[in-house]
């Protein structure tokens, strides 16, 4: 194994993260700071976060060097998040970073975020969701279909290995309005569920009936318009319309609504919300205040939401079992936050052992924002001696593929 180390800095949007990985694979330490901030406001507010990663990215950095128990002089690179992102949280880790490599004249390494969730998952080689599978590597089953299901992200990517070890990306499908888990935490939000709304969607969709509500997703079609139309036949479109696997997710944010108006719930849903926010429960987490929250739940609510949880993770299992048909991927990895969903993970092992196709998740820890994925990108980048000018700045754009 490989033993240089790899410091991360991730502050993309509202976790500052700091981390140390050796090799590219083994993580020393990951230290995650969750902004609580937000939770008051219902969604990330911009300003806050990027003070927030101003205020906890050097206790955070201390930490994640004593718990690697390396010193400053071992460190051989560090890498940085560049977007996509918001642009002030993103320029606190990058100053920092750039400021902190030229301090001690390491190099520096810029890292897609989106590249960090597929490499959370190919840096835990022996994680694989399929059994049987753990003693092959993920880079000879190449290409590999990426799904990266996240609050600001859903892209479908084929990820192909190439010479020099490094991956190529083709985006072949996104959605085209909402990420999914901003649709979980849009409909979470209209259900007066404490922020952020995914985790506790998914906590409390097992106290309900995931068949009580039957939402549907249209597929997609794609319109071409003014030159575009001119330029593109009838047979050209066909075969961008086969191969393309883009999603959308506001139409089932707008039948939520449509379901809660036409049933009457908003007395009860802002009551809900007005108990939770006064028992101090809006900023709790499921893992520890499910007990005390299910209770606030009627089995009215409880099927919306098993629904929505249905609905949504079939949709996304459904998309990219076909994209890796489509394109004959050899394995399939999905990542992002949403990627920790219970019944997502059920419904891809599942699919994927009836199809005997091979299926990775990152560690819970590793599903959400964290700076070990983003060290753990840069591997390939520090092999290439593929280093950040000292110019570098944000990109919130930035795609992949
Ligand atoms: O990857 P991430 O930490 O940040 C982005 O890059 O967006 O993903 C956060 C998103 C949020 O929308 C959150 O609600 C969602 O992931 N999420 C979940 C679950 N855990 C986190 N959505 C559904 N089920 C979960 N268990
Ligand atoms: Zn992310």
């Amino acid at each position: 194994m490989a033993s240089e180390l790899i410091l991360g800095i991730e502050t993309s949007c509202d976790e500052t993260s700091a981390a140390v990985v050796r090799g590219g694979r083994e993580v020393l330490s990951n230290v995650v700071a969750s902004q609580l901030v937000h939770s008051d406001y219902g969604g990330v507010v911009p300003e806050l976060a990027s003070r927030e990663h101003l205020r906890a990215i050097v206790p955070v950095l201390r930490e994640a060097m004593q718990r690697a128990r390396v010193s400053y002089a071992d460190l051989d690179a560090i890498a940085v998040t560049e977007g996509p992102g918001l642009a002030g949280a993103l320029l606190v880790g990058i100053t920092f970073a750039k400021a902190f490599a030229f301090g001690l004249n390491k190099p520096l390494i810029a890292v897609n975020h989106l590249e960090g969730h597929i490499h959370a998952v190919l840096m835990d080689a022996t994680n694989p969701g399929a059994p049987g599978l753990a003693s092959e590597t993920w880079e000879a089953r190449s290409p590999l279909l990426a799904l990266v299901v996240s609050g600001g992200h859903t892209h479908l990517y084929l990820a192909t290995r190439v010479p020099d070890l490094t991956w190529h990306y083709r985006n072949v499908g996104k959605t085209l309005d909402d990420a999914a888990g901003e649709a979980y935490d849009k409909v979470a939000k209209l259900l007066g569920l404490p922020w952020p709304g995914g985790p506790w969607m998914d906590a409390l969709a097992a106290h309900g009936d995931p068949g009580a509500v039957p939402f549907r997703f249209a597929q997609i079609k794609k319109k071409a318009t003014g030159n575009t139309a001119a330029k593109l036949s009838r047979e050209n479109l066909d075969h961008a319309d086969k191969t393309r696997f883009d999603l959308s997710f506001s139409g089932i944010k707008t039948a939520v609504r449509r379901y809660v108006e036409l049933n009457a719930m908003q007395p009860s849903i802002a009551a809900r919300s007005a108990a939770l926010r006064s028992a101090g429960l809006h900023r709790a987490k499921p893992s520890e205040a499910l007990a005390l929250v299910l209770p606030h739940f009627d089995p009215q609510t409880l099927n919306l939401i098993a629904s929505f949880q249905a609905s949504v993770t079939s949709y996304l299992t459904r998309t990219a079992f076909a994209a890796a048909e489509h394109f004959g991927a050899k394995g399939l990895i999905v990542s992002g936050g949403v990627a920790a969903n219970t019944e997502l993970r059920r419904r891809i092992s599942v699919e994927a052992a009836q199809r005997g196709l091979a299926v990775a998740f990152p560690s819970i820890a590793l599903s959400t924002d964290n700076a070990a994925m983003i060290a753990a990108a840069a591997w390939p980048k520090f092999l290439a001696r593929d280093f950040a000018p000292d110019t570098l700045e944000p990109t919130p754009q930035l795609r992949l593929g």
